[in-house]
């Protein structure tokens, strides 16, 4: 050995030799495993050859007073380790397209439209689009996978970022967004962990809940998400669980997420949610976000004993094998332009997909060539579509068509509406006819011009962000000063043109005490970018809606478990929020418990054209092992237009074990043509990640089947089903 590499050799073992190194002789440090090693392996040669600072380096964020600001506009930034070509990790939103801070991208629709279609193809292109502009922009991290089984809490103003409130559906279809993005070396994310269900006092909020009813519900939606997509990263919650900081939750962290389901990744706090050095550490949190409050400390926690150095070296080891695994290392970000317009067309086919008709009465879909006059009314219909708020807001390509300040709450997210104006769209689906609009602040002039014409297009729309719950499910007006009165102006024009369609832009459930005023109702969420053109194509039949819900409508706010949000009693204090009153009985499941008639219930969405089920059949006994089952039937479109059903399986456990009567646990979707029959067979699969059959043995602490009759139903709509047959276990 020449001088010079027994100098480099000795500086190595110095380096490797701080606190909690153990080298004792000088050596060449052996050399790093091939990339065709597993991530594993590839992870501890890393941490084999780190000192404790560096270990530390990579444990928090990188924010700090004097250093402020993220590189590439970024939520986080992790600073990596040149000398052992250890990249930095740069961590952005984009839970509905690229966080706004980042720069402009593709602001698709929300992702509670990308779960109403009920198709994971589909929800594998919108995460593809999320994870290939992420890396255009040479971000290597996304905090995108919102998960939150919200229809616990309907009025939570995150609601659109979600799935929904089943954990079946939620888990899929966040599965599939989440493996579109690590396809694209792109580190995915999974949020907030867990029961993170309202913003109202979100970071001082107990949720109370057994471990039964959060196995069976929020819990569930996370386990099919991490075990169906190899997820790679968690951020855990705000709130607390059961007298415990979720980011200092053993329970949730290790016994649940590290053990139970054997999560090789990294778990994250959401921004500021980590409350300790030690309790987090030892509780499971890897890495503190965005700065190093806590764990800029863990050098003194393990040399005074409170962390193991096992512990330390753990958490480098899963951020590393993190970053091996979803191909950080091997396939960097490099920077290059976003795909607009193939991504746009992603963006429209989202839009179209997951919109869902909910009320028709023939009026469509409209002919523009036998329309002389249309009315468009309300929510800037003229000029843009609106979108969420807060860390999920992205500046959409183009910039946004309008701002509408920043109302308070939350008092930081400003209001974007989209530059894709629904009555250009309209207009071009109806060259002769003249469209006129109206902004809708006065409900008087509004019904003159829709009593003038053929027909009546009125937007309603409901702003929602992170940072705040909305105050009912009416469509209240937080945007202005002098709010509109959404609800009387929809009544003013149907009383004055029975032919108004009515186009509802928000995130979740709604009430609509002008339902049976109006001749058509489209739910189109928040639409994204290409919303505009998605909604005139479906109000026009070139697109047939085939969208269903992925959350009940209540009909009123005192349907649900809770009629009113469990609020903070100040800024500081802990408040409990009850969720021992739902239990598992998330959402539908509540509402067919309580025998309660939802306005709209989950499943359901309307087509333009009819299908019909033929020659249902339970096929059993495919296993002597496992009690799978198919449902087998005829499909057919009876319509006169081609069309895209949902045919959904729901199970009903045995009475003795407590569950609700029905829960979800197979669908597909299949578009016909008109006349078109097509035998369709959904499999049910106990060995599915989402355990069709179990319920959560609180004795045992595993999932068990229980002996007794199980009833298959298959239909439309969580109340719209027909019993197929039943299955007799164990006895
Ligand atoms: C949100 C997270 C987000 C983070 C970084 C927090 O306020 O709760 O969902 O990922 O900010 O922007």
């Amino acid at each position: 050995m020449n001088r010079f590499a027994l100098a480099s050799a000795v500086g190595l073992l110095m380096l490797g030799g701080g606190c909690g190194g153990s080298s004792t002789s000088v050596t060449s440090p052996p050399p790093p495993p091939p990339p065709t090693a597993s991530p594993d392996v590839r992870a501890d040669y890393l941490v084999s050859q780190m000192t404790q600072d560096e270990k530390v380096q990579l444990v928090h964020g990188g924010v700090t007073t004097s250093n402020p600001v993220t590189p590439h506009g970024a939520a986080g930034w992790v600073p990596g380790i040149p000398r052992l070509n250890i990249p930095d990790l740069y961590l952005a939103d984009g839970s509905v397209g690229v966080g706004n801070g980042v720069g402009q991208a593709t602001a698709l629709p929300s992702s509670i439209a990308s779960a109403a279609s009920w198709d994971v193809n589909e929800a594998y292109k919108y995460g593809k689009v999320i994870g290939s502009e992420l890396s255009a922009y040479g971000i290597n991290v996304n905090l995108g996978g919102n998960i939150n089984v919200i229809g616990r809490e309907p009025r939570d103003g995150r609601t659109f970022e979600t799935k929904g409130e089943d954990p079946v559906l939620a888990g899929k279809i966040t599965a599939a967004h989440l493996k579109a993005i690590q396809d694209q070396y792109v580190i995915a994310g999974i949020k907030h962990f867990s029961l993170n269900d309202q913003e109202t006092g979100r970071g001082q909020a107990n949720v109370l809940i057994d471990d039964r009813s959060g196995r069976e519900s929020d819990l569930l939606a996370f386990e099919i998400g991490v075990q169906d997509s190899g997820v790679q990263s968690v951020m855990c919650s705000y709130n607390l669980l059961n007298g415990t900081y979720a980011c200092e939750n053993p329970y949730l962290l290790t016994t649940v997420l590290k053990g139970d389901w054997a999560f090789p990744g990294f778990v994250m706090s959401d921004w500021w949610a980590t409350h300790s050095t030690a309790a987090a550490a030892n509780a499971g949190l890897d890495q503190e976000q965005p700065n190093d409050t806590y764990f800029g400390n863990l050098a003194q926690a393990v040399q005074s004993g409170q962390v193991p150095q096992s512990r330390l070296d753990d958490m480098v080891h899963r951020i590393l094998r993190a970053m091996f695994a979803a191909g950080v290392f091997d396939h960097p970000a490099s920077l290059h332009a976003i795909d607009v317009s193939g991504d746009d067309a992603i963006a429209q086919e989202a839009e179209e997909q997951g919109a869902v008709l909910l009320q028709n009465n023939g009026l469509l879909p409209l002919n523009g060539s036998t329309l002389s006059s249309i009315a468009i009314i309300g929510s800037h219909a003229d000029t843009g579509v609106l979108s969420g708020g807060g860390s999920a807001q992205v500046t959409p390509n183009g910039g946004p068509a309008l701002t509408e300040g920043n109302p308070c709450p939350p008092c930081w997210a400003t209001v974007i509406w989209d530059p894709s104006s629904p009555m250009t769209a309209i207009q071009a689906k109806a060259p002769g006819a003249n469209v006129q609009s109206n902004d809708g602040t006065n409900a008087s002039t509004a019904a003159t011009l829709a009593a003038s014409s053929n027909v009546a297009i009125v937007f309603v729309s409901q702003w929602a962000s992170e940072g705040m719950d909305l105050p009912s499910l009416n469509f209240t007006d937080v945007i202005h000063s002098t709010p509109i009165d959404q609800d009387a102006l929809v009544a003013a024009v149907a009383a004055a043109n029975p032919r108004t369609i009515v186009v509802m832009e928000n995130g979740g459930a709604q009430v609509m005490p002008w339902l049976n005023q109006v001749a058509a109702v489209l739910e189109a969420w928040y639409p994204g970018e290409r919303g505009g053109q998605a909604i005139a194509n479906i109000l026009f039949g070139s697109v047939n809606p085939s969208g269903k819900l992925p959350i009940t409508f209540p009909a009123s706010v005192n349907d649900l478990p809770r009629p009113t949000i469990a609020a903070p009693p100040d800024s500081t204090s802990i408040f409990n929020v009850d969720y021992t009153i739902d239990g598992f009985n998330v959402g539908y499941k509540w509402f067919d418990t309580k025998n309660i008639t939802p306005l709209f219930p989950f499943g359901f969405g309307l087509s333009y054209t009819t299908f019909s089920i033929s020659n249902a059949q339970l096929i059993t006994n495919l296993s002597s092992s496992n009690p799978n089952f198919q449902v087998s039937f005829s499909l057919t479109n009876t319509g006169s237009v081609a069309g895209a059903e949902v045919a959904q399986v729901y199970l009903g456990l045995p009475a003795a074990t407590g569950e609700p009567p029905k829960r979800l646990v197979g669908w597909q979707k299949v578009l016909l043509q008109p006349g078109q029959t097509q035998n369709v067979t959904i499999e049910v699969d106990e060995n599915d990640s989402s355990r069709p059959l179990s319920y959560w043995d609180v004795k045992s602490l595993e999932w068990q089947v229980a002996d007794g009759e199980y009833s298959v139903y298959l239909g439309n709509s969580s109340r719209n089903v027909n019993l197929v047959g039943t299955i007799t276990i164990g006895q």
